[in-house]
């Protein structure tokens, strides 16, 4: 898709333009699986779901009776999430996760797609902000893409690089393989839980 206007994906603008054109090939259409299994065996938990894009997630979550709040700073995610959430609309706010604040404590950010969504030059920059919203014991949980091809979005990180980002921080209390993958993320991304020190 080389006539893409927008190259820079620190920009709204950049995947507004990829919502629009509906080129998202980073979408599952769904809820993951291991997500699901987490939700069953976890909560409720008071969630925040940073780049949500269509934030099937939140619609599950929600329907769980969780506290979820799914952002994006892109206002194509945002309508095109409040139209698939449907009731649960006024969870999905149109903001940036560097200024967004919580309500009250968040136990649970979830992972997917977003720190891929950065280039690597921002990754402490988010690392930093998931350590300042999560208190100790609270939870990071979600899918780690594992590549080291230059060029992205998606921007893949060495389990070397993400221990180092997150170790002072986090302590890795899961990690597995996902069942569900899709093409892009495939044989490439892991399923992980990090809990805040
Ligand atoms: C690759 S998409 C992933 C969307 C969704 N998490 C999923 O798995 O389908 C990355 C999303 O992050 C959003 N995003 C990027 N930087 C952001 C920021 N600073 N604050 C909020 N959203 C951001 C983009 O608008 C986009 O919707």
């Amino acid at each position: 898709m080389a006539d893409f206007q927008q190259r820079d994906p620190l920009s709204p603008a950049f995947w507004d333009e990829r919502f629009e054109r509906h080129f998202t090939p980073w979408d599952q259409g769904g809820v993951p699986q291991a997500l699901r299994d987490f939700s069953a065996a976890n909560g409720p938990l008071t969630t925040l779901i940073p780049g949500c894009g269509a934030a099937y997630e939140l619609a599950w979550l929600a329907g769980l009776d969780w506290d979820a709040t799914a952002i994006d700073f892109s206002p194509a995610a945002v309508a095109q999430a409040r139209a698939a959430v449907g009731m649960h609309a006024a969870r999905v706010v149109e903001a940036d996760f560097f200024a967004w604040q919580p309500a009250t404590p968040l136990q649970l950010i979830y992972e997917r797609a977003f720190l891929c969504a950065m280039p690597r030059a921002m990754w402490p920059q988010v690392a930093a902000r998931w350590a300042q919203l999560l208190a100790p014991g609270a939870l990071l949980a979600g899918y780690f893409f594992f590549d080291d091809a230059p060029k992205g979005p998606p921007f893949g990180i060495a389990r070397a690089q993400l221990d180092a980002l997150l170790q002072a921080d986090f302590e890795c209390i899961a990690d597995q393989a996902p069942s569900d993958s899709i093409p892009i993320f495939a044989g490439k991304e892991r399923w992980m839980i990090w809990r805040r020190r």
